[in-house]
């Protein structure tokens, strides 16, 4: 039987906010006893009719210009919540072939919870972070146990799930239940912060509880809306004006439909805010790599549970000091043996978090039978057994590099 989740998720079709048939059911409006307004009311009412304001002129720039992205063609909480943990911490495009692959795999969350993590890590090679992908697992395992397999649509219990914080919660039930629950990633952060004139670090206590308290505002608005699925579109386009018009850098006012009403703009302070405080600096380091290669198989070890990178797969390597060590030494160090022959095969940079990684790999050639000791707990693997591992990022480029003719 095909489950509720994957019943909902429609693809190749258009993005179902454009779909004339789809509505989400409507929202209860609350009834309001009729008091003569205090000054206080009257503040609050400027702010709710402002509010209405800007809902309205974002909505109307999100159904114009919204990108059509796969997980804005459904309304599963599963699709839409395995699209949020890809995209913490990663752009778009990078996360569009990972959630398609991820789909196909792992049509519902029954399909998740029963994976294995080694093909769960293998769905999530190269995107970084796996403590997301572990997360995701937890909570499947949790939703079959405790919620019948169906995900929750109760704010608190989308909270309590691994993985899952203020923000993501309020995502999901935003954009997949229609509920008025805020968001505030790093865009939407921008897009308030510039949008209110917000001063101070986002990320600190008094500072962040004000933005949050304007986004609830807006969800309110929001809810107040006649329109099906306001809310859900409404978190949508907050995230999408700062993905494409409130940028960090050349943000274009000109045409941003509330920059009107923006009081950063007004004021000349846009390239001001957000105020962050000052990143730690970027630390260098570097790391050598070995790819023993003995009869067709390369020694591979799986990174233990707790460290970076935990379970994920890897050639031998290992960190140079600052300033010393080179490659023969760093070989006796990590591998008991110091060659006779180190052959370069490539320089793989990257960044993580504040760190510029640079692994310079090296290729030995072993005689011998594979089973020779090496002082590592590894396997001798050919290339068939290699491809179902994971492999931690900048390894994984390794084997590309050994793919090539010339390797
Ligand atoms: N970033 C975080 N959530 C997103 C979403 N739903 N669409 C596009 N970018 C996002």
């Amino acid at each position: 039987m095909v489950s509720p989740d994957r019943q909902e998720l429609v693809r190749n079709s258009r993005p179902k906010w454009h779909d004339p048939n789809h509505t989400f059911a409507p929202r209860p409006r609350p009834s309001h006893p009729d008091p003569r307004p205090s000054t206080l009311d009257t503040q609050v009412s400027t702010r709710a009719i402002d509010d209405s304001h800007l809902v309205r002129r974002l909505l109307g720039w999100f159904a114009r210009n919204a990108r059509d992205l796969p997980w804005r063609r459904t309304r599963s909480a599963y699709a839409i919540w395995v699209s949020e943990i890809m995209l913490q911490q990663t752009q778009v495009k990078t996360v569009l072939p990972y959630w398609e692959r991820w789909m196909q795999a792992l049509p519902d969350i029954g399909a998740v919870a029963r994976a294995s993590p080694q093909a769960l890590h293998k769905l999530w090679e190269g995107l970084g972070y796996y403590t997301r992908v572990r997360n995701l697992r937890k909570a499947a395992r949790l939703i079959q146990e405790k919620h019948g397999g169906r995900f929750p649509e109760d704010f608190d219990r989308v909270l309590a799930l691994p993985g899952i914080g203020r923000y993501t919660a309020g995502a999901i039930c935003s954009i997949a239940f229609n509920q008025p629950r805020p968001v505030l990633d790093g865009n939407v952060i921008r897009v308030l912060t510039r949008l209110f004139g917000i001063d101070g670090d986002p990320r600190k206590r008094a500072a962040n509880a004000r933005l949050w308290q304007l986004a609830q505002g807006l969800a309110d608005a929001a809810s107040r809306v006649t329109s099906s699925g306001a809310c859900s579109q409404l978190s949508q386009s907050l995230i999408e004006l700062g993905a494409l018009i409130c940028t960090p850098r050349q943000p274009r006012c000109g045409v941003c439909p509330v920059a009107n009403r923006c009081v950063a703009r007004r004021q000349g302070r846009v390239e001001e805010l957000p105020q962050k405080a000052r990143r730690a600096p970027t630390t260098a380091r570097r790391f050598v790599a070995f790819v023993i290669r003995k009869r067709g198989r390369l020694l591979v070890r799986q990174r233990p549970p707790g460290e970076v990178n935990a379970h994920l797969w890897e050639f031998p390597n290992i960190e140079l000091a600052p300033g010393i060590a080179g490659p023969q030494r760093a070989a006796r160090d990590v591998l008991g043996i110091e060659p006779a022959r180190l052959e370069p095969l490539c320089t793989i940079r990257h960044s993580i978090t504040r760190y510029r990684i640079t692994l310079r790999a090296f290729l030995i050639e072993g005689r011998g039978s594979p089973g020779c000791p090496v002082a590592i707990r590894g396997r001798w693997l050919n290339h068939r057994q290699l491809a179902p591992l994971p492999f931690a990022g900048a390894h994984k480029k390794i084997l590309h590099e050994l793919a090539k003719p010339s390797a």
